[in-house]
């Protein structure tokens, strides 16, 4: 689902960027350093990059061997930088990808399930792409934050298929993540989790 104007402006500015590389990735890192898990050299997924600020810390960070990023809107495809030599940026939809299967070692996915319709087809999509023992690493934020920001930032959310994290965990096991770890990022409301294809 596209961000309306707010969630866009709240998305692409210098302190959300600065967020995002002290507090949002450090929290990734920190989790794949906990599970010993190196994704330097990989082939890499940075799903619903949006303007594709976090394609710049991956690439630096894991200099992957292939790098790619998508995302549903063009007017976020515009603001996406010229991307380096061996990284790809496409427009596409997280739930129908053009992709074939088992080509990824890592996914990144910083807030993009709780803006789909359908979440549990868009995670599903995710595992199709993911190689067998490959790492998924998702932020998100719940149903209670998820309304909290619809009431109060008037940012649009799909209605129906909101989580909690029983839920959540729960229909992930179904569609085939082993979960290795979760941390709360300021409070429980929104989590960054670390997953295994199994
Ligand atoms: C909250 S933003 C996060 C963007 C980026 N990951 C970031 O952290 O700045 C959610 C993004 O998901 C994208 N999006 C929404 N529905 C999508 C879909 N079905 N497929 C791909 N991207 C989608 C939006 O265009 C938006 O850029």
């Amino acid at each position: 689902m596209r961000l309306n104007r707010l969630e866009f402006l709240a998305m692409n500015n210098g302190p959300r960027r600065l967020h995002m590389r002290l507090v949002e990735f450090r929290i990734f890192k920190n989790l794949l350093r906990r599970k010993n898990i190196c994704l330097h050299g990989k082939i890499l997924l940075d799903a619903a990059c949006g303007s594709g600020y976090s394609l710049k810390l991956l690439e630096k960070a894991f200099q992957p061997e292939r790098l790619f990023g998508f995302d549903i809107m063009p007017e976020q495809a515009k603001l996406v930088d010229r991307p380096a030599k061996n990284t790809y940026f496409f427009l596409g939809d997280i739930t129908r990808l053009a992709l074939a299967d088992a080509i990824f070692d890592g996914i990144f996915a910083f807030g993009i399930l709780h803006h789909i319709d359908d979440w549990i087809a868009g995670a599903q999509e995710l595992h199709r792409v993911l190689k067998p023992g490959g790492v998924l690493l998702i932020e998100e934020p719940n149903r209670p934050a998820v309304e909290f920001f619809h009431r109060y930032f008037r940012f649009d959310f799909p209605k129906k298929n909101r989580f909690d994290w029983p839920d959540f965990e729960l229909k992930m096991a179904q569609i085939g993540f082993k979960k290795l770890h979760h941390t709360k990022i300021y409070c429980d409301c929104l989590r960054a989790y670390l997953w295994r294809k199994i």
